[in-house]
């Protein structure tokens, strides 16, 4: 039975998972390499339990519990958990290389969940220690309000870790789906050309950003795909395109956009940098 949670990255995904997992009762370890990002981490989520007091949604009293049960830490070594969430860099080699770190301070029971966006959960299991316990727990952001988890069996996940992940999600309050080891999972797959498109008629000078934000929102879509990039993340979502396209084989309506790639080199991430496709410093 999963009764701690070690949420490792404390940045958009990670901190609102921590939030969620501390919230459902779980106790909670979230752990970054970058001190700076556990300090934000901590002031978005009393930003956020601050929120929930104001609409009576939780009380003073069970904001302050809730984030005494919440360890934030830049030591490795205090992250041994029944799970480990991961939601660092979407890199390959750096997942692997925190999975085979945690196998030390682990035991071959804990479950390492992966919430990469497009990263094969095979190719990672394939190069770690305990690859039967590895497994895709794909959350959607922001983390504490989406519903939507993609659990994700890759090749030599156990039906058992599957099960267990498939609870874990349901008892933090999400909608967990089932699905096999794809590139882009389900959710990811479908969204790509919803932003390459958009990005192209940019690029061929067809109409602006905020023309195509209205009209897809007037559609129906809660938010236009800049205002999602922005929200995401320039170099998280340029990541996922370049993965997907490169395990799809390369075709050429997958290819990454030039503008998104320059948005990325001069440093405009969206949100999180304060300036993406919008500029969100004023
Ligand atoms: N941003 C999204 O909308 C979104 C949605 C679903 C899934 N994801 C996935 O979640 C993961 C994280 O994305 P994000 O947007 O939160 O990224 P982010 O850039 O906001 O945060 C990543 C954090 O990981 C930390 N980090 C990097 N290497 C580390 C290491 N070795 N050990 C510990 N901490 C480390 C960084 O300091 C940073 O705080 C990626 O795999 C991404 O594909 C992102």
């Amino acid at each position: 039975m999963i009764k701690t949670i070690c949420v490792c990255g404390a940045g958009t995904m990670g901190s609102g998972i921590a939030q969620v997992a501390a919230q459902s009762g779980f106790s909670t370890i979230l752990f970054d390499v970058n001190g700076e990002m556990l300090e934000k981490s901590r002031t978005n989520i009393q930003k956020n339990f601050h929120v929930q007091i104001s609409r009576n949604k939780l009380s003073a009293v069970e904001s302050s519990a809730i984030l005494s049960s919440l360890i934030f830490t830049n030591n490795i070594k205090d992250c041994s958990a029944d799970i480990i969430i991961e939601a660092i860099v979407e890199k390959l080699d750096a997942k692997v290389e925190l999975f085979n770190h945690l196998a030390v301070t682990n035991n071959p029971e804990t479950i390492f969940a992966t919430n990469t966006s497009s990263l094969s959960i095979t190719d990672i299991a394939g190069r770690v220690t305990y690859s039967t316990q590895v497994v895709g727990m794909h959350f959607f952001n922001p983390a504490p309000v989406m519903k939507l988890v993609e659990v994700v069996k890759g090749r030599q996940t156990s039906g058992e870790v599957v099960k267990e992940v498939y609870e874990l999600a349901k008892q933090l309050g999400k909608t967990p789906v089932l699905c096999k080891d794809a590139p882009g999972f389900i959710v990811n797959r479908i969204a790509r050309p919803y932003y390459l498109e958009a990005l192209r008629l940019i690029e061929l000078g067809v109409t602006d950003i905020e023309t195509i934000d209205k009209v897809l929102e007037a559609a129906g879509f809660r938010m236009g795909p800049f205002k999602v990039m922005d929200m995401i993340g320039m170099d998280v979502n340029y990541n996922v395109s370049s993965i997907v396209w490169k395990a799809l084989g390369e075709p050429d309506r997958l290819t990454t956009s030039p503008i998104q790639k320059a948005k990325l080199d001069a440093g405009e991430l969206g949100r999180k940098t304060g300036k993406g496709f919008y500029d969100y410093s004023k």
